[in-house]
C-alpha cells in the first residue's frame, strides 16, 4: 500500500463520516447502494469461503460520477450487504485515471481481481484512437478483504492492432485447468467486438480469438461476460451505439445476450441478440457461479449519459444509483430467464392473498405476485404511487412500464415490449427500486422511482387472477 492509497483512504473515510448526516429518503433495504457518491457497474462478483462478495465502480466524492475506485460489500444471503472497504484506488501510474471494471477468480484460496487501469494521457487527443491507456491489471488477496499487490499484465501494445484504445472490462474464469478472459473492444472501424484471451497461469495472456456479429451491432461492446446456463453458452455484452428499433433499444445504451453455437474458443456470434431488461435502468450486468451451482447475475440499475432524458432524485441526498437484485439465470423454452434469487422468499415476514384486485397502502418494501396458472389473459393493471403504471392486455399484447407523469418519473416516460402472453408477474419494490419479472423471468423491466413519503399507494386490477402481497 503506497502513500497515495493511504491518502485516498483517509479522504474517503472523512467523506463517509460526513455522509452519515445526509437524508435517507429512497435508500433501499436489500439492494446494494453507495453510502455517498456515485455507483456504477458491479465488479468482481464471487463467493469466497462461503461468503458472497460484490464490488462496484465507485466515485466516493461525486454523486454525478468522477474518478473510479472499487467499493467492496459482503453478504451471506445476497440481500443484507455490509460495506467492507474501498480496496482498489487509482494509486499507480497504470490506473491513475480510474480503476475500471473487472471480475474475480478464486484459485488456491486466493482472490484475484482483474480490472482495467484507465489512463488518459495529457495532450490534444480524441481518447478513442489516441491518448488512452487500457491496462489489464490484477490484484491479489489472501483473505478476500485486503488487496496489497497489484500486477500490470497487459498494455495497449498487447491488443490487436486494428483496435482503438477502447479495450476494457476483463471477465476472467477457469475451466478444465485453462484460464480464459474476455474483454470488450471498439475497432478502428467502429465495430463492437469481444476479445478472447487464454492463459496457463492467469498472468501471461494471449489474445487467441475474437467474437463479433456478422453485421456491426454498435460501435463498442462494454462489460462482456461468457458463461454456461442449462447447457447453453451465453455471450452477454453491453453495446453502445445501437439505434432504437420500435420498442427495442430505447435506452441510451443496451445490455443484451445471445446463445453461442459451438466452442466459444473458435465460434462467433450467429444468433439474435435479446435485451436482458426492457426497463429504464439496467446496464453492465455481470454473473458468477455460487458454490451451490447457481448462475447469478447482478446489473447496474442505472446507466451513463442519460441526464438529458431522466435523472435520479437521490442526487439531492448526495448519492446516486444502485445494483439490481441478484437474479438467478436459467434457460426455458430456448429463452434466457432471470428470476429473483430464492433467498428473497425468506426476506418477507408477512403476506396477504387477494383475488381479482387489491387497493391499499404499502410500506417501502414489498412484492406483488400474480402467480403462474392464474388467468392473466385478459387485462392486467398495477399502479404504484398512482403514477407508475404496469399494464398488459390481450388485445394489444404489449407490456408497458409507464410513468403517467413525466415529472414524477424524473423524466422517465414509457418502455414496452411485445408479449403475446402474460402468464405470471412479480413486482418487487424496495424504496426507489422497482423490478418486474414476467413470464417466469423471460421478460424483466427495471426502473428507479421516487415516491414521496413513507408509504406507497398500490392498486392491482387483474380480473380472474389470484394474487399475493408479501412485505
Ligand atoms: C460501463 C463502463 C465500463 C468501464 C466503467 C468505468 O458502465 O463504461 O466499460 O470499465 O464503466 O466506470
Amino acid at each position: 500500500m503506497n502513500a497515495l492509497h493511504r491518502t485516498w483512504e483517509k479522504l474517503i473515510s472523512q467523506t463517509l463520516t460526513e455522509a452519515e448526516q445526509m437524508p435517507k429518503r429512497w435508500r433501499p433495504g436489500f439492494h446494494i447502494a453507495p453510502p455517498v457518491g456515485w455507483l456504477n457497474d458491479p465488479n468482481g462478483l464471487c463467493q469466497y469461503k462461503g461468503v458472497y462478495h460484490a464490488f462496484y465502480q465507485y466515485s466516493p466524492f461525486e454523486e454525478k460520477g468522477g474518478l473510479k475506485f472499487w467499493a467492496h460489500c459482503t453478504s451471506t444471503d445476497l440481500l443484507h450487504w455490509k460495506l467492507e472497504n474501498i480496496p482498489l484506488s487509482p494509486d499507480q501510474p497504470y490506473d491513475c485515471h480510474g480503476v475500471y471494471s473487472g471480475s474475480a477468480v478464486i484459485e488456491d484460496d486466493h482472490m484475484y481481481l482483474y480490472y482495467t487501469g484507465n489512463v488518459k494521457e495529457l495532450g490534444d487527443y480524441d481518447y478513442i484512437n489516441q491518448g488512452r491507456q487500457a491496462n489489464t491489471v490484477r490484484a491479489v488477496s489472501l483473505d478476500g478483504i485486503h488487496f496489497d499487490r497489484k500486477e500490470l499484465l497487459l498494455t495497449n501494445a498487447d491488443y490487436p492492432m486494428d483496435l482503438t484504445c477502447h479495450v476494457r472490462d476483463p471477465k476472467v474464469w477457469k475451466k478444465n485447468g485453462h484460464w480464459y478472459m474476455v474483454q470488450g473492444a471498439r475497432t478502428k472501424e467502429d465495430q463492437g467486438v469481444v476479445l478472447l484471451f487464454t492463459s496457463g497461469d492467469g498472468v501471461k495472456w494471449f489474445c487467441t480469438h475474437r467474437l463479433k456479429s456478422p453485421k456491426p451491432f454498435g460501435f463498442m461492446w462494454e462489460c462482456p461476460d461468457l458463461y454456461e446456463v442449462d447447457g447453453h453458452t451465453v455471450l452477454s455484452i453491453s453495446p453502445q451505439g445501437v439505434e432504437a428499433d420500435g420498442l427495442k433499444y430505447n435506452n441510451v445504451y443496451q445490455s443484451v445476450t445471445t446463445f453461442l453455437d459451438g466452442d466459444f474458443r473458435t465460434t462467433s456470434v450467429s444468433g439474435e441478440f435479446r435485451e436482458l431488461d426492457g426497463g429504464f435502468d439496467f446496464y453492465a450486468p455481470q454473473t458468477f457461479e455460487t458454490e451451490d451451482g447457481r448462475r447469478i447475475e447482478i446489473g447496474w440499475m442505472g446507466m451513463a449519459d442519460v441526464d438529458a432524458f431522466y435523472t435520479n432524485r437521490t442526487v439531492e441526498d448526495g448519492w446516486q444509483h444502485v445494483l439490481t437484485l441478484p437474479r438467478e439465470l436459467s434457460v426455458k423454452d430456448g429463452v434466457l430467464c432471470q428470476s429473483p434469487i430464492r433467498e428473497l422468499d425468506a426476506y418477507w415476514t408477512a403476506e396477504q392473498s387477494f383475488e381479482n384486485d387489491f387497493a391499499g397502502m404499502m410500506g417501502k418494501a414489498f412484492e406483488i405476485e400474480l402467480s403462474d396458472g392464474n388467468k392473466l389473459e385478459e387485462n392486467v393493471k398495477i399502479t404504484l404511487a398512482e403514477y407508475l403504471w404496469l399494464t398488459w392486455n390481450s388485445k394489444e399484447q404489449i407490456f408497458r412500464m409507464e410513468f403517467k407523469d413525466k415529472l414524477l418519473g424524473s423524466g422517465r416516460t414509457m418502455r414496452g415490449r411485445k408479449m403475446t402472453r402474460l402468464t405470471d408477474m412479480r413486482v418487487i419494490v424496495d424504496a426507489s427500486c422497482v423490478e418486474v419479472f414476467l413470464n417466469g423471468g423471460k421478460d424483466v423491466f427495471s426502473t428507479r422511482f421516487y415516491p414521496d413519503g413513507e408509504a406507497i399507494e398500490v392498486t392491482v386490477s387483474a380480473p380472474g387472477a389470484k394474487g399475493r402481497l408479501r412485505m
